[in-house]
């Protein structure tokens, strides 16, 4: 499907027959069958899903999550993905513009997201967005050695995950 002037980005809630076209989305977006087997996963099973649609047909989704930490609630996202003939052309931008939008709405200030080092296109996504990079060893001086290891848990970050961090209202 060509994207022409004329195509609008629709971003919207998930719906459950998005399932199969977004799970064809997801083997073709991300470079491991393990993380398009999560993200599929993710899509009924995370607190919400959004669906970016061009003409109607969806082309990409983020997976947000909600957790409880310190004294209020932070917002993560999950999965992100965008079908790759349509990489480059705001898809993810709108979907994460969504993304602030809802946890905004639901009160939730602290926004969270993790990537691989070499993720580059993510990368220069969080950071097109406002979000900034967080050394661990920055969340380490912040928190209590336990509170530290309770949100690494929260934002699943492995070793050689970068974390980044949004302040969103
Ligand atoms: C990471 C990913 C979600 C980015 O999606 P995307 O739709 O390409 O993102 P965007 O188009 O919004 O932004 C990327 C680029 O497009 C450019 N862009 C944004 N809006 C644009 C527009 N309207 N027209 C043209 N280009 C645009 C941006 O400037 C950016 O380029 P730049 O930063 O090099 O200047 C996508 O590459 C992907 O699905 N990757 C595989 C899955 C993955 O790794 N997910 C992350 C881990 S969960």
């Amino acid at each position: 499907m060509a994207l022409n002037n004329r195509s609008e980005i629709n971003v919207r809630e998930y719906r459950d027959r998005d399932k199969a076209i977004l799970s064809k989305v997801a083997f073709r977006a991300f470079m491991w069958p393990h993380d398009a087997v999560w993200a599929i996963w993710g899509l009924d099973s995370r607190d919400i899903t959004f669906v970016a649609e061009i003409n109607g047909v969806p082309v990409g989704a983020i997976e947000l999550e909600t957790f409880y930490f310190k004294d209020r609630e932070h917002g993560y996202i999950y999965y992100i993905f965008v079908d790759p003939d349509y990489w480059g052309r705001g898809v993810g931008t709108a979907l994460m513009n969504k993304a602030e939008e809802y946890f905004r709405s639901e009160g939730i200030c602290d926004v969270w997201g993790t990537t691989w080092t070499k993720n580059y296109r993510m990368r220069r996504l969080f950071e097109k967005t406002g979000y900034k990079l967080i050394s661990r060893e920055e969340l380490r001086k912040k928190y209590t050695r336990r509170e530290y290891k309770t949100l690494l848990w929260n934002l699943y970050a492995g070793p050689g995950e970068l974390i980044y961090w949004k302040r969103v209202c």
